[in-house]
Parts: structure tokens; sequence; C-alpha cells
């Protein structure tokens, strides 16, 4: 493979030289196959989303039947990618993977949507980031038609929720690991016949906050198993990813994994940040927990677009969010649950949903972490 998305950024790209032994190849095939998994995970939350709730519960929580008409078509849009997916690959004569089992943390209709709309940002993030690393420009103009529409359910559900469709000019690409950290906690078990795809979970890194975050203020962050609490602190930096390259937010330990982050000028929108080794790249090599995934920027209020009122909004239960960091701490080092995701982290500081006793269940999160 002579392309990598290494090559596309000129920080990442010193970092290819420095470190050749990691450059990771990855086919065609299992990047479809990393699509198809994340086409699986969507594609299920919205059909159980809609087995679960009525349109009049989506009318009950403050939306219009022209919302319910529109989520039904972002749910057929999943499936459909699910569907194309794996008629691409069993036509290269590659094995599609199928659906896993999933635990989505959702209780109501407002945590679903919020849910949704952080994975529909992250599936942005991912098609974008993987964009480089296809070979095939058929594969590649294929991903891009999907990337396309995820951005436009991201938008719509973005603005719905009360936040700018498009925050900035440039969306953030995420790598295949970044990906699988985020995505990984809401996968329970796989089937065994499922190809091992070539990525791998990083620690999680999950947010304590009630209200989305501005530039200039302070989040705080925690790492999940797996990060070691007793290196050397004034080593590791905070990131927030960008197509430009890394952009170095403040940092401070307060101990035990838990950190200050102070949010950047520059980001907004659906965010991510990792806590890096050193603080010259963001990358496989140096990652040591995250991404977590931050909404940056203010609450714009609705588009008349069926969208949830303010009052609905905020009428939610306040969020519960650090007794669920806290419990992510008892979990062993090799176990991860939906509630502790960073994305599902984000969707309830987003709808001010407590994120315990939601679910009961902790899963194995290295069930899905293939190495
Ligand atoms: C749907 O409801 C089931 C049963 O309560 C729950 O396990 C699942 O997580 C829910 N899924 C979504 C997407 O709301
Ligand atoms: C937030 O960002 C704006 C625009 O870049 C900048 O003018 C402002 O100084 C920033 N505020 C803080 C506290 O960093
Ligand atoms: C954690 O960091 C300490 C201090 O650098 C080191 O001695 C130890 O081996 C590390 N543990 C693991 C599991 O990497
Ligand atoms: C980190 O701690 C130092 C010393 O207490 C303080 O001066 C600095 O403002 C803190 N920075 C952040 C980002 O919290």
């Amino acid at each position: 493979m002579k392309l990598s998305s290494t090559l596309v950024f000129g920080a990442a790209l010193t970092l290819a030289h420095a470190n050749p032994v990691a450059k990771r190849a990855i086919s065609d095939a299992d990047i479809l196959n990393y699509a198809l998994t994340l086409e699986h995970l969507e594609a299920t939350f919205y059909e159980e989303g809609l087995k679960n709730y009525t349109e009049q519960d989506f009318i009950d929580a403050g939306l219009d039947s022209t919302f319910y008409t529109n989520l039904k078509t972002i749910a057929m849009d999943e499936t459909t990618h699910e569907a194309f997916l794996t008629q691409a690959l069993a036509a290269a004569g590659a094995k599609p993977v199928e659906r896993c089992t999933y635990v989505f943390p959702s209780t109501d209709v407002l945590s679903f949507l919020a849910l949704g709309n952080v994975l529909e940002g992250v599936g942005v993030s991912a098609y974008l980031g993987a964009a480089a690393s296809i070979m095939n420009p058929a594969y590649l103009t294929a991903a891009g038609s999907i990337l396309t529409v995820e951005a436009r359910h991201s938008a719509y559900l973005r603005a719905t929720l009360g936040e700018a469709p498009s925050a900035q000019a440039f969306d953030n690409p995420l790598d295949f690991n970044e990906v699988f950290t985020v995505a990984s906690p809401f996968i329970a078990s796989c089937p065994s016949t499922n190809e091992q795809l070539p990525v791998k979970a990083f620690p999680s890194l999950t947010m304590s906050a009630t209200a989305p975050a501005m530039n200039g203020s302070q989040v705080a962050v925690m790492a999940g198993p797996g990060f070691n609490t007793s290196m050397d602190m004034s080593n590791v930096f905070a990131a927030f990813i960008t197509v430009t390259g890394p952009v170095w937010a403040p940092l401070n330990s307060s101990g035990d994994g838990k950190f200050t982050v102070t949010i950047p000028s520059g980001v907004s929108g659906q965010s991510y940040v990792v806590l890096t080794q050193g603080n010259t790249q963001a990358t496989d090599d140096n990652i040591l927990a995250g991404p977590a995934i931050i909404e940056v920027g203010a609450m714009t209020g609705s588009m008349g677009m069926g969208a949830v009122t303010s009052s609905s909004m905020s009428g939610k239960p306040t969020s519960t969010i650090s007794m669920s960091l806290t419990s992510s701490k008892t979990t062993s080092s090799m176990t991860a649950g939906a509630t502790t995701s960073p994305a599902f982290n984000e969707a309830s500081v987003l709808m001010g949903t407590g994120t315990t006793g939601v679910l009961g269940a902790f899963i194995a999160a290295a069930a899905f972490v293939m190495q």
C-alpha cells in the first residue's frame, strides 16, 4: 500500500518517518469491513430506537411527525449502507462482517436522539479519517457518497437538538483506532466468524461536565482502565484532533487518571480530545487515552425543523455523569461499559440525562478489540 492516511498531514508524515514500524497495513477490504462494522451499529441503533419509541413518543418529547418521518429515512439510509457494503465486499471476494450484539444506553426519546447525534458525527469523522487509506478510487467515491449523507444526518440531528448544524468549516477526521475507542463500548460481542480487523481501542477518556463547553472553559476528563496512572504526568499532553493536525490544550493532572483540559480556541462543534505522551504528535504511536468527545460551542436554539424546544430539553433530569466515572474505576482493566463510552458521555452532557442505573450490564470491550 503506497498511500497511507499519514501522508496527508505534515505532522503525521514526520512521525511516519520517525517510526516506520508503526505504519498500519490495512487493506481496502478491511476498511470496507470497518465501515460495515459502524453501519451495522448505526442501523441496529435506529432499528431498536424506532421499535422502542413510537411516533407519539417523539411528539410527546417535543418533536413532530415530519421529524419522525425524516428519522425513519435516516434509519433506512443506514440499512441501505449496510446492504451496499455487504454486497461490495462479497463482490470483491471478501467476507462481510455480520451484525454484533450491542448495548445502547438510551432510556427515552431525547437520550436516544442525543446518542444518535453523536454517533452520526463519529460516522462522519470515521469515513473522513479512513478516506486517505482507501486505494481503489471506486471504493473511495462510494465511501464519499456515504460520508456526505452521514454529514447531512448529523447536521439535521444537530439542528434539531439546538446545536449549530455545521459548527466549523472543516470536519475532524478520526483514525481507525480512535473510532474504535469510541464505538467499542456499545458492542457486547460479535460472531466468532467475523474477520478480526486490525484495529484496537485505546483506554477510554470520559468527560465529566454538565454543559457544552466553550473555548477557554475547563472540562474534567478521566482516563479509563488500561491507562497507566503511575506514569510521569508531566509528559502527558492533551490534543484536539483536527484536519490540520493536533490543537494542543492546556492540561493539568489531578492524579488517578483525572485531568482538567482547557478548551483551546479554534475547535468547535463535535470535538475529540486525546491524551498523548509528548506533544509533538497525536497518533497511534503516542495516544495514551481517548478520544473523549466534547461538544464545543453555544447551543444555538432550534431551526424550526421540528426541533426540540429548549424547555423540553431543560426539563430533563440533571446529569449524574460523575457517578458513572466513579463506577468505571471499579471495572476490570479488560472491560468497559456503554454508559462510560465517550460517545454516551457526550450525549448525556447534551441532554442532561443520567448515566447510571441506565444499564446494568458492563460489557467486554476486549471481545471486539483486535490487535
Ligand atoms: C431499546 O430498548 C431495549 C430494551 O429496553 C434496550 O435494551 C435497548 O438498548 C434500546 N435501544 C435503543 C437504541 O433505544
Ligand atoms: C474564544 O474564541 C474566540 C474566537 O477565536 C476568541 O476571540 C476568544 O478570545 C476565545 N476565548 C477564550 C477564553 O479563549
Ligand atoms: C507505568 O508507568 C511506570 C512509570 O513510568 C512504569 O514503571 C510501569 O512499568 C508502567 N506500567 C505499565 C503497565 O506500563
Ligand atoms: C494548572 O495548575 C497550575 C498550577 O496550579 C496553574 O497555574 C494553571 O493555571 C493550571 N492550568 C490549568 C489548565 O488548569
